[in-house]
């Protein structure tokens, strides 16, 4: 296959470079994926270490961890890790000892899900920046948007102790942050909504007290470069955002899109019907034969973003021109050329993929070997559905049998 760079000016993609003063082995790094390992409490099992070492031992660059919860209201399933229990503290550590060991750099990404929290799961109201159609969550009072600061300060104080080695905060997909500074979710007229500055603030007042605690320690974002919704997220506005986010100290910027009301934009692909009937009790009751019918006819009936491949690319290149901190490119990233491109011509400084690495945690060192220059991901998605009650794993298309 022909590649797109120059083979006389060499391949960096596998070569060492450093983020935020983290050196990684390589730019090919796993973006946060949710692993749905952790108990009531939060506190994850071994099972998360085995996950993290075959990644590890797979090749892959830097791992950035599920999302994190800082706070009981913005959870989101009951199996989401927690950082707000000091008792987690511990069990993580010993995950990051093995990584280290390992030569693996991880990245906590931290999260509070705002309107996406799911009251099952926190036991108590959910709020968000606003009370807006796409969500049953309450609007926040101010007390309570300076507690979330204070949780996620707190949250990035306990990665640092548990030998994270940096914070990624979690500014997308229509989590709390996100909704904070999306036009369309936060439609509040006081100090915390309205201008671009106002919507910020929550994030700036987040990084600056951050600071204070714990100094230079690598603190990265993950933003929405654009919402497909009326009145979401433009290229404009974030392009801003980025900004903002430059002058209170970020050390870089992963670009993604999307929120649950935007469907598969985040994702793209196979709209995971069939996995959806098979985790909902009462749907799952219905005759074979309706579920099939079900997932064949929802998937023609609903349109699917396009394009499939490198969809958020505009938005990053619009942020990468609008700062001079190191952007991380995600979204649809399957193909060893694409990565190629991307990295050699300079384009982004690494890459970052989620459902490649669910299903080939190896994927790396099958492209670095040229055993494979593909992921065998087939986009069905069913994984996004299954890691809200099982543990993360790639279904491959297949309704697990004792859910069927
Ligand atoms: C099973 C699954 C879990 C995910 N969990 C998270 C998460 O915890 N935090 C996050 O920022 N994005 C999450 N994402 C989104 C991915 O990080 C990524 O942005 C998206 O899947 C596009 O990348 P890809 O085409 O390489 O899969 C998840 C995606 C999937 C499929």
């Amino acid at each position: 296959m022909k590649t797109l760079f120059d083979q006389t000016k060499g391949n960096k993609v596998f070569e060492p470079f450093e983020l935020a003063g983290i050196t990684f082995p390589n730019r090919i790094i796993r973006s946060a994926t949710f692993e749905g390992i952790a108990d009531e409490k939060g506190k994850p099992s071994d099972q998360l270490l085995k996950k993290y070492e075959a990644l590890a031992k797979g090749g892959v660059g830097g791992i950035i961890t599920g999302f994190i919860g800082v706070g009981q209201q913005g959870k989101a399933s009951s199996n989401m890790v927690m950082l707000n229990e000091a008792g987690n503290i511990e069990v993580l550590k010993k995950l990051m000892n093995r990584m280290h060991e390992l030569g693996t750099p991880v990245i906590a990404q931290l999260n509070h899900c705002g309107g996406q929290s799911k009251e099952e799961s926190a036991h108590m109201p959910i709020v968000a920046p606003s009370k807006i159609s796409d969500y049953k969550a309450r609007e926040m009072t101010k007390a309570e948007i300076l507690e979330v600061i204070e949780e996620f300060v707190q949250g990035i104080k306990n990665a640092k102790e548990a030998g994270f080695d940096g914070v990624q905060i979690h500014m997308s997909h229509g989590y709390l942050l996100s909704e904070f500074v999306s036009p369309r979710m936060n439609r509040r007229n006081d100090e915390w909504g309205g201008s671009t500055e106002n919507r910020f603030r929550i994030v700036k007042m987040i990084f600056e007290k951050a600071r204070k605690e714990v100094g230079d320690y690598p603190l990265i974002v993950k933003v929405n470069g654009y919402e497909p919704l009326k009145n979401g997220m433009t290229i404009e506005e974030s392009e801003k955002i980025a900004k903002l986010l430059e002058q209170v100290g970020c050390d870089g910027i992963e670009v993604s899109n999307g929120s649950l009301k935007a469907g598969m934009a985040t994702i793209r692909g196979q709209v995971p019907w069939r996995m959806i009937v098979a985790q909902n009790e009462k749907l799952n009751k219905m005759p074979e034969f309706v579920k099939k019918f079900v997932g064949v006819i929802s998937n023609k009936a609903v349109p699917q973003p396009q394009p499939k491949n490198l969809y958020n690319l505009e938005a990053a290149m619009a942020i990468k021109k609008a700062v001079n901190i190191p952007v991380i490119l995600v979204g649809g990233i399957t193909k060893l050329e694409e990565i190629e491109d991307i990295i050699n011509n300079d384009k982004f400084v690494a890459v970052s993929m989620c459902r490649p690495f669910i299903i080939e945690p190896d994927i790396v060192n099958k492209f670095k070997t040229k055993k494979q220059t593909q992921t065998k991901c087939i986009q069905c998605n069913f994984c996004i559905i299954g890691c809200e009650k099982s543990p993360l794993k790639c279904y491959y298309g297949k309704v697990p049998v004792s859910n069927s």
